[in-house]
């Protein structure tokens, strides 16, 4: 009886090994055994060429005025029919109704879901999947479409390269509380473990949506996770959505990735992927990015301030040029007063009478009062001479 036991025990263990799991039925990570690095062993299309996420150079992206404002579908027309929202283990995915989908794309894109990406150390720690001249944001929406006027179906069409249409909104925090994200955050305390599911009220999706709806980035890529298929058409919006730090805290703290009935919990965080290579990719930009780009509080500050400091500093050279120029100008007449009295009393005194006669010649006297009046006076209209023509 033992010896069949053993022998059943290695028939299964034997069966086990030989049939390796599908790829599906791989449970894959962040870190560790099967983390981001290890993906393209069981999920090919991870090592493709053209990955996402990526990072953004806004002086390396192509304008293109033929991207036009991208049109939301339905979104605020969500009825009372309660969203589906479920922890799968890697992210908080809430199912989204059929009739929401996204018009300003070549085809008709269908909503099918939207889920977030987020780190695990707070604001300024990362946790955004694409970034923007190497700023990462603190979390990442994503809103998922497939094409439904080519694919019956989001299985069809996640494998197909005009399959999917996804819309990425950067989020990072700042002091409001975001209500639109309450919509989310407030019931993520009923899916804490990896398989829960729970059914939230429908709310206004366009809510979550950044106001600008006209300027960002568009570029061909994949699915962020495995099965890492390059079927996604980007839209990565320019306008981050903003969240307080207690809602990102909220969000980073409260999911799991482990099952409920697991006996060590997991916490669900980091579940971002890092940035993948252009490889000649051409990310295109609806806006003008240099001209159009945005300043933050800190460059505003920085711009005034050297403004300020630049008028001060001109004002100081200005200053200085004046007063060098008046204290040439003032030398120059200076010395020219000094020269013609020095001379006029050089020829007065060679060539007029000793200083005692001086009193029988006031007319002699007055003139040379004249002379050196008008030599200080430099400048000054000269005087009017008798004109006989004028008099009548
Ligand atoms: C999706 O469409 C394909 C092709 O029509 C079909 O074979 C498949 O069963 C559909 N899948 C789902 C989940 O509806
Ligand atoms: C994406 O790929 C398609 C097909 O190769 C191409 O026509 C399109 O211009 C590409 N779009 C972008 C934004 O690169």
């Amino acid at each position: 009886m033992d010896s069949l036991g053993l022998c059943i025990l290695l028939m299964v263990l034997c069966f086990q090994w030989t049939t390796a799991p599908a790829a599906e039925e791989i449970t894959w990570t962040y870190t560790g055994l099967v983390g981001q690095t290890e993906w393209s062993e069981y999920f090919p299309d991870c090592a493709g060429n053209a990955q996402s996420p990526v990072e953004v150079v806004t002086t390396q992206t192509k304008y293109d005025p033929s991207l036009l404002p991208l049109t939301p579908l339905g979104y605020s027309q969500h009825g009372n029919k309660p969203f589906a929202m479920y922890n799968n283990g890697h992210t908080a995915v809430i199912e989204l109704p059929e009739w929401m989908g996204l018009g300003g794309l070549p085809w008709l894109y269908t909503a099918v879901q939207m889920h977030l990406h987020w780190g695990s150390g707070g604001p300024s720690h990362g946790g955004g999947e694409h970034t923007v001249n190497e700023m990462s944001a603190d979390a990442e929406l994503h809103v998922v479409h497939y094409n439904s006027e080519l694919y019956p179906n989001m299985s069809k069409a996640m494998t197909q390269s005009d399959g999917l249409a996804v819309l990425g909104i950067l989020i990072v925090t700042g002091e409001e509380t975001n209500l639109a994200f309450n919509n989310i955050l407030n019931y993520l305390g009923r899916i804490r473990h990896a398989d829960q599911k729970v059914f939230i009220p429908a709310f206004d999706v366009q809510t979550l949506l950044p106001e600008d709806l006209g300027r960002y980035f568009r570029y061909n890529g994949s699915l962020t996770t495995p099965p890492c298929h390059q079927s996604v058409t980007w839209t990565l919006f320019n306008e981050r959505i903003q969240i307080s730090p207690a809602q990102l805290l909220k969000l980073e703290t409260i999911l799991y990735s482990s099952k409920a009935e697991d006996p060590d919990r997991m916490l669900l965080q980091d579940n971002y992927r890092t940035t993948q290579p252009l490889n000649h990719r051409v990310v295109f930009a609806s806006f003008s990015a240099e001209s159009g780009r945005e300043l933050t509080s800190g460059e505003v500050t920085a711009i005034v301030i050297g403004v300020m400091c630049g008028c001060v500093g001109l004002a100081v050279i200005i200053r200085f040029i004046v007063k060098t120029i008046r204290f040439f100008t003032l030398l120059h007449r200076e010395s020219v007063v000094v020269n013609s009295s020095t001379s006029s009393w050089d020829v007065l005194h060679s060539s007029r009478p000793a200083p005692m006669s001086r009193m029988k010649e006031p007319e002699e006297e007055k003139k040379q009062d004249m002379a050196l009046n008008s030599t200080c006076e430099a400048g000054k209209k000269e005087e009017p001479s008798p004109s006989p023509q004028r008099d009548p």
